[in-house]
């Protein structure tokens, strides 16, 4: 059975090597900056590729620990995020509120029915230690998100009381959303590569409830203007939860031989792409010397989501594309060695474009080279697995003369 949402990942895995070519080309003036393409580059990265591939698997993932077998394709669900995108992605850039509104609504809903889709297919089964708790209460932070984000340009957030609205937009969708269906694809996935679960029923219990409320403070903090009070207990149960999750997952990956492969590593390293922000934070808040907090707020997002969430993605898209489209119950995780370097070493040029200001054009243009090359590397490889599938289905629907 081939899997639309995930078709429409690995496409918006190829769209967004144009986005960060792009970004390089601008860097180096050699194409104009066009307002709205930040957040294209973006959102091609959490909507196009992380959220079409979430919806693509979770309901998979889902039914496999229920024992039951992957349920067909919601359309319903499929078309409702898709028109929203689509209208999204002419709305932001063009500031244009009614379109915005009307993107942001039809994601809402699409989030809403995965919700109860979820909800459904968990409903009498005893949840062990799997990942439906991490998923539901991952995109109830993603609703949360959308929320915050369509108001960000159609004025909404004054009604809301947001202190920070552009802070708390960032928080819930990385820390809440993506932080949490993170840990339950681990929770998932980690049975299926090594043969054992990744940790015991208690431990991902303790974990769920602190990364969850840890969150909570986390999206509340900016929301009541940058509160410490909220804003630091947040941050530390997160970060203690996931540096747990972490070491349990090398433990694991490496007691069964994976980090001989680049995949592994890929998971493992991305999230140095998260930690690194929380250690810079507390230099701006006590406004150390030397750190320059407004240029490390405007840079810092952007490295995030393609040093953490779209590296972690190399890992995981591939081996979702063999595991579902191609029906290989042997998949392995995607990446390999020049997509591990590339992506990384963007990383390092794009923090230091922070910090070194008279080299911060070429720097953040080379940081985008290694972005798109690391990005050509992976949508070669998964690109590779869906025409495979695609050839295969087409094939089967041939009919003889
Ligand atoms: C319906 C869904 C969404 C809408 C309407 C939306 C809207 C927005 C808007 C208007 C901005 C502000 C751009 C600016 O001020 O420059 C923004 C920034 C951002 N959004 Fe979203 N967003 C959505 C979903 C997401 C998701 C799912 C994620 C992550 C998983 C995400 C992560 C971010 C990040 C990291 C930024 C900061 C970008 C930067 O400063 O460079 N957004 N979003």
């Amino acid at each position: 059975m081939l899997n639309p949402f995930l078709l429409m990942a690995v496409f918006y895995l190829i769209v967004a090597i144009v986005a960060a070519v792009d970004a390089a080309l601008t860097s180096f003036t050699l194409l104009p900056w066009f307002v709205g393409l930040p957040w294209l580059r973006v959102h091609f990265i959490t909507l196009g590729i992380f959220t079409e591939a979430a919806f693509g698997v979770l309901p998979a993932f889902v039914a496999a620990r229920r024992g039951t077998a992957t349920p067909a394709t919601r359309w319903d669900i499929w078309l409702t995020l898709n028109a929203g995108l689509v209208v999204l992605l002419a709305g932001i850039p063009s500031v244009n509120a009614s379109l915005i509104i009307t993107g942001g609504t039809l994601v809402f809903i699409a989030v809403t029915l995965l919700i109860l889709q979820l909800r459904g297919l968990g409903a009498g089964h005893s949840e062990g230690n799997g990942s439906l708790k991490f998923y539901v209460a991952g995109l109830v932070y993603l609703l949360v998100g959308i929320l915050v984000g369509t108001g960000l340009w159609v004025g909404w957030n004054e009604a809301l009381r947001l202190g920070i609205p552009k802070e708390v937009h960032i928080h819930a969708n990385s820390w809440g959303f993506a932080s949490l269906v993170f840990a339950g694809l681990l929770v998932d996935l980690l049975p299926a590569l090594t043969g054992a679960p990744l940790a015991s029923r208690r431990t991902l219990t303790t974990i769920f409830w602190a990364m969850t409320l840890g969150a909570l403070g986390l999206v509340l903090g900016p929301w009541l203007s940058g509160n410490l009070y909220v804003t630091v207990p947040g941050l530390v149960l997160h970060i203690t939860a996931t540096v747990w999750l972490l070491v349990m997952l090398v433990r694991a990956l490496r007691r069964h031989g994976l980090f001989a492969r680049a995949g592994a590593w890929h998971l493992v390293v991305s999230y140095t792409w998260i930690l690194l922000p929380v250690l810079v934070a507390p230099l701006i808040i006590l406004g150390v010397p030397g750190i320059p907090g407004a240029d490390i707020e405007a840079t810092a997002p952007q490295a995030l989501i393609y040093g953490w969430m779209l590296q972690f993605l190399y890992a995981v898209v591939p081996y979702f594309t063999a595991r579902w489209l191609l029906a290989d119950g042997q998949a392995r995780l995607g990446g390999n060695w020049l997509s591990l370097a590339a992506v990384n070493l963007g990383g390092v040029l794009i923090w230091a474009s922070i910090f070194l200001i008279d080299a911060r054009g070429p720097l953040h243009a080379a940081g985008y080279v290694l972005f798109g090359v690391s990005l050509a590397a992976a949508a070669w490889e998964t690109g590779a697995i869906a025409l495979t599938a695609l050839r295969r289905a087409e094939s089967d629907v041939a009919q003889p003369v």
